[in-house]
């Protein structure tokens, strides 16, 4: 999708259609609908229908007026974006997303959006591009009959100074093009996304970009005595693979270092403890964290933040086979810690406590992990909230800026010594799973014993890296959660 700013007249601009926001301003249950804009034309091209009572201003109404007078755009699209009380950039975002599917799906290929007063313009239109590469987002590559209704050209229509409004604008494209990248990972099979295809999608990626890549193999991981992360990995014909992408732009100090960690399993049977069939082909979403990490990367590369970056992904199929791990199993990790496998479906755990490890060894000052870890954070959680775990007060309230910002939902989970207990092996240091009560909660109490001391946050996104229906601003499939958080962060970090 191509994108660009016009600083012009709202009536001047020749578009397809001519987007803007209405709210509702009504106190309790009266409505009140405005139009989002101080351009007269675009309120009186507006007034004939909104005078109607067809309007009402709820979130994602959608009301098309054709040939709109005094505008020289074709159409008119009233977007509803709730009570003007409630509205955000967060709402903005998701905004756009449901007008380029609403669009779209009508045939139109290209419009434009015009930023509603009340936001700051820059953070208007970076809300505005993101949303709008999120909802052009379609999951359904592997259909003979696919429509590709896209939206090729995006418009957006602002005040204020015209170089920040662009860099608002590149930014906002950098996001979404990297969010969209990585659903593009996850969005496919495990057939066509194996460890070592989304290692080599990773290293073109980073070729591209700028970023070092190095990719290591089975024997590798052997020799850095990954023993946890191997004992996944040894159940598998497909070879694992270790993906360590670095950013490390001049003039960045030496410290701190962020350190990214993902889940990369390419497809989780639950190996010898093996899952029930009913919802299995949905495991191919299990290397999502993986693949947050490698699009964040992009995102990271691309915008330049000072600071030093490393990305870890952990990448293996979890399969059941003569050569895979058995429960009870006791396995020793990177760090030295000895674990009892009782669950061999609680492979997450094992290849993030050694990516864990592995990243403080290479320099890491802060941590961040991404995994689908549990199916207990949705349990909790639901689709709506990712899970949210941290060592660190100070690095927690500084991610709850970053999600704020990128307009993303986690919600804090506890981490009391109190659930120690639980992971607690008679002949090992640790066990694996601590069954079936504050799973998410044990699970995270797991990794923390390999960031030990160092600063670190863990985010289950088992309930959101996947939609389960299609909203109004986004498609059913692979949500790219995560992603722009990170980059925030990110930026946020290099101060
Ligand atoms: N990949 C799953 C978690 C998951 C569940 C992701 C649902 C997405 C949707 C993970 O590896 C897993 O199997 N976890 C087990 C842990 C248990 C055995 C302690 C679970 O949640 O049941
Ligand atoms: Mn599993
Ligand atoms: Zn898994």
């Amino acid at each position: 999708m191509k994108t660009n700013l016009s600083l012009a007249n709202p009536a001047e601009v020749e578009t397809e259609c001519l987007t803007v926001v209405v709210l509702d301003r009504g106190e309790k249950d009266k409505t009140e609908v405005t139009v989002e804009t101080g351009d007269n034309a675009v309120r009186d091209a507006a007034a004939e229908v909104i005078a109607s009572g067809e309007v009402t201003g709820k979130m994602f109404e959608c009301t098309l007026v054709h040939r709109p007078a005094r505008l020289k755009a074709k159409r008119l699209l009233l977007l509803g974006g709730g009570k003007a009380k409630t509205f955000s950039a967060f709402e903005l975002r998701r905004l756009a997303g449901a007008a380029v599917r609403a669009l779209k799906t009508r045939g139109v290929r290209s419009f434009a959006f015009l930023a509603p007063q009340g936001i700051g313009a820059e953070d208007a239109v970076r809300a505005i591009v993101e949303g709008a590469f999120v909802g052009n987002f379609e999951p359904d590559y592997y259909k003979s009959d696919r429509k590709d209704q896209k939206i090729d050209a995006l418009t957006l229509v602002a005040r204020g100074d015209q170089a920040r409004l662009a860099a608002a604008l590149a930014e906002g494209l950098i996001v979404g093009e990297s969010q969209n990248f990585t659903r593009d990972l996850v969005n496919e099979p495990s057939n066509r996304m194996t460890p070592t295809i989304l290692a080599e999608r990773a290293r073109k990626m980073s070729q591209e970009v700028g970023l070092k890549c190095e990719v290591h193999g089975a024997d590798r991981i052997k020799e850095l005595k990954m023993g946890a992360f191997w004992s996944v990995a040894q159940g598998s014909d497909e070879p694992p693979a270790l993906i360590v992408m670095r950013y490390e732009p001049a003039g960045a100090p030496e410290k701190p270092v962020l350190g990214l960690v993902g889940k990369g399993i390419t497809f989780d049977t639950g190996g010898i403890s093996i899952k029930p069939a009913d919802g299995m082909e949905k495991m191919k979403y299990d290397m999502a964290g993986g693949a947050a990490m490698i699009g964040a990367m992009r995102a990271i590369a691309l915008l330049k933040p000072r600071v030093k970056v490393t990305a870890i992904v952990c990448a293996t199929e979890n399969m059941p086979s003569g050569k895979a791990q058995k429960p009870g199993d006791v396995q020793i990790a990177m760090s030295g810690k000895s674990i009892e496998i009782i669950n061999t479906d609680a492979e997450g755990r094992l290849v993030l406590a050694d990516g864990l490890y592995y990243a403080r060894q290479l320099g890491c000052t802060h941590l961040i992990d991404a995994a689908t870890l549990t199916g207990a954070v949705v349990v909790a959680l639901g689709y709506v909230n990712a899970g949210i775990f941290a060592n660190d007060d100070q690095m927690y309230q500084r991610f709850a800026r970053a999600l704020d910002k990128a307009g993303e939902k986690m919600w804090r989970l506890p981490l009391d010594e109190e659930y120690k207990e639980v992971i607690k092996s008679n002949i090992a240091d640790i066990v694996n799973s601590g069954g079936r009560w504050g799973g998410s909660v044990t699970a995270a109490m797991f990794l923390k014993e390999f960031a030990e001391d160092t600063p670190w946050l863990h985010l289950d996104i088992a309930g959101t890296a996947w939609m389960e229906d299609a909203k109004p601003w986004i498609a059913k499939g692979p949500s790219g959660i995560a992603v722009r958080s990170l980059v925030e962060f990110a930026k946020d970090f290099a101060g």
